[in-house]
């Protein structure tokens, strides 16, 4: 079938502003929005710019606005989004700064991400048997979504509160902090806890549900940061 990509092109050695271009390409329809975009930059314009590593769905680089969604373009079926003829309009993720065509500059993102301290804290000496920190299963289920995580910003660049003040913290950085919060073996969420009660912690979420929508991982981040909220309201971690 052919398709129309219809992408939001910039250089910013040559452009003020971005702009749209559309390209035509011949796909099938199980191919990936990601197949169309190769086909764009390594038959008609190498000097597309688009982040991507795995291809499938595990590394987190090609997050972007398809048809006005934030996706992961290769998760994306060419038949969910398109059909004969039609176009599909690509952009790249909203809210971070604008590096080339689809490319953002993930600093911003991933300084909120080092904010919630996305590590293991606990000075106490391993067990003397030199095993590891034993977990039950059902601790460890407590936070197990979280750790679905791949970073790939489709959550806290699709968020309303993040678009009106990037200061926010997001739903990504909040999901991270989550998954040690509620995890037994750690000593340091009360610290965690403490950044995200700050002016641009939980409390600027309104509860948009974006972020839950468009998380390539299906986590149901909205109700991890209600849990955050939750505690952080009761002062008690369950
Ligand atoms: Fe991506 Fe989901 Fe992690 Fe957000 S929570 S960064 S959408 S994987
Ligand atoms: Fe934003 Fe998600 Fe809250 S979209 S407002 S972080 S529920
Ligand atoms: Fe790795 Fe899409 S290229 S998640």
């Amino acid at each position: 079938m052919k398709v129309n990509l219809k992408i939001k092109r910039y250089n910013p050695e040559t452009d003020r502003q971005p702009h749209w271009e559309t390209y035509t390409v011949e796909v099938e329809p199980i191919d990936r929005v990601l197949d169309a975009l190769h086909l764009v930059k390594w038959e008609q314009d190498g000097t597309l710019a688009l982040r991507r590593s795995c291809a499938h769905g595990i590394c987190g680089s090609d997050g972007m606005r398809i048809n006005g969604q934030n996706a992961l373009a290769c998760k994306v079926l060419i038949k969910d989004v398109a059909q004969e003829g039609s176009t599909i309009s690509i952009e790249p993720l909203l809210g971070l700064p604008l590096v080339k065509d689809l490319v953002v500059d993930m600093e911003p993102f991933f300084g909120h991400y080092r904010s919630v301290m996305p590590f293991l804290v606990n000075d106490e000496p391993l067990p003397a048997d030199g095993r590891e920190r034993l977990q039950s299963p059902e601790a460890r289920d407590r936070f197990d979504k979280g750790t679905w995580c791949i970073l790939c910003a489709c959550c806290t660049t699709s968020c309303p509160s993040f678009w009106a003040n990037d200061e926010y913290v997001g739903p990504a950085a909040i999901v991270q902090a989550h998954r040690f919060i509620f995890d037994d073996r750690d000593h340091a969420a009360a610290e965690r806890l403490s950044v995200l009660n700050e002016q641009f912690g939980v409390w600027r979420c309104r509860t948009a549900f974006n972020c839950t929508n468009a998380c390539p991982r299906e986590i149901p981040v909205t109700q991890l940061i209600g849990e955050v909220k939750q505690t952080l309201a009761t002062g008690r971690l369950e």
